[in-house]
């Protein structure tokens, strides 16, 4: 059955409701108006129509064919304003607005800063997995069983074997393995807690150093160490070790430096002592050259290890360690 012109009318009406610009408009002009279009051909077929339809038939087909060039013309006027009114509100002489530009965060900056220092001084970076095994992160580093850094309230356990590190010290473990002497090596990496409150987040970071050859002092620790807060600090940055204890370093420093704040005199950041405490160091205990089949009796070496977020809230006066992983933008950029 051939299709009403009434049929073509009513299509024609509806798929221009549809259309919004003007090239669906003028695609829409030839597929009805045009030489081979739906009301065209409608037209040519009168002549076959009984001789007493034609005249009747030909005068609605003309009426239809007015009423769909009207209504397109009058479409095709329409969305032609319409696109001229968005252009004339566009001002291409403004200025473009400025695309946000992201920066590193500042544990980013400080752990780069740490290690470029040491990479100077002749370190390779190192890495470790943030998932470790027990042998990694306790035993072979001389802490035992029954240390209180092994405590469910300390760490988090994955199962029995495996934990989320909880210091950088494993990969001390994981260089000796894999490189014969001599090694220089920093870690930096994430490290996980049990622990939450204004200094301390579950997880955070740490830069592990380990030096070790066949005559390397404890004046060669105090030398690297005392480098490295002069430079990350500055010159006038005195350093102070303090006995101190780690199962994997015989004999152990703490290493405290005068308050970047008062210089010495006593303040709210120091908690009035003049010093504040900034990392961990000491002797490699014999015990983990045993462990690495290192040569009994002639390694010798030391290690240390910091937590990046107190070094960057000491440098950059960071009163809240929570303000590292809040995403507040307005802290962020200021780094
Ligand atoms: N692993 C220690 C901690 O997380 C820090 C540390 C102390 C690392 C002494 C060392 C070291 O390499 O010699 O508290």
């Amino acid at each position: 059955m051939e299709t009403s012109i009434e049929q073509i009318l009513e299509e024609a009406l509806k798929a221009l409701e549809d259309a919004s610009d003007v090239e669906t408009a003028k695609a829409l002009s030839v597929r009805y108006l045009g030489r081979k279009g739906a009301v065209t051909l409608f037209l040519r077929g009168i002549s076959q129509m009984p001789p007493e339809k034609r005249a009747a038939m030909g005068k609605r087909a003309n009426d239809i064919k007015n009423t769909i060039d009207t209504a397109l013309k009058d479409a095709v006027q329409r969305f032609e304003t319409a696109q001229k009114g968005l252009e004339a509100r566009i001002d291409v002489t403004l200025p473009g607005r400025p695309v946000p530009l992201g920066s590193l965060h500042p544990i980013s900056l400080v752990t780069q800063e740490i290690c470029d220092i040491f990479v100077r001084l002749g370190f390779d970076i190192v890495e470790g997995p943030d998932v470790e095994s027990d042998w990694y992160n306790f035993e072979a580093l001389n802490i035992p069983k029954n240390h209180p850094a092994r405590d469910m309230q300390d760490t988090f356990y994955v199962s029995d074997n495996i934990v989320l590190r909880t210091h950088t010290s494993p990969v001390q473990i994981r260089t000796m393995e894999k490189q014969p002497l001599p090694v220089a090596v920093i870690a930096p990496g994430k490290v996980y807690r049990r622990d939450s409150d204004l200094t301390h987040t579950p997880m955070f970071h740490q830069v592990e150093g380990l030096l070790v050859d066949r005559q390397i002092s404890f004046g060669d620790l105090k030398g690297v160490l005392t480098t490295f807060v002069h430079q990350m600090f500055d010159e006038r940055t005195s350093l102070r070790f303090r006995p101190s204890f780690f199962p994997f370093t015989e004999p152990s420093a703490e290493v405290d430096i005068l308050c970047v704040m008062c210089r010495g005199a006593g303040c709210r950041v120091c908690s009035q002592t003049g010093w504040l405490e900034i990392l961990g160091s000491g002797m490699v205990h014999p015990a983990l050259y045993e462990n690495v089949g290192y040569p009994a009796g002639q390694s010798s070496g030391f290690a240390f290890g910091m937590g990046v977020e107190r070094i960057a809230m000491l440098k950059y006066g960071i009163d809240d360690i929570r303000k590292y992983f809040e995403n507040d933008i307005r802290f962020l950029r200021q780094f």
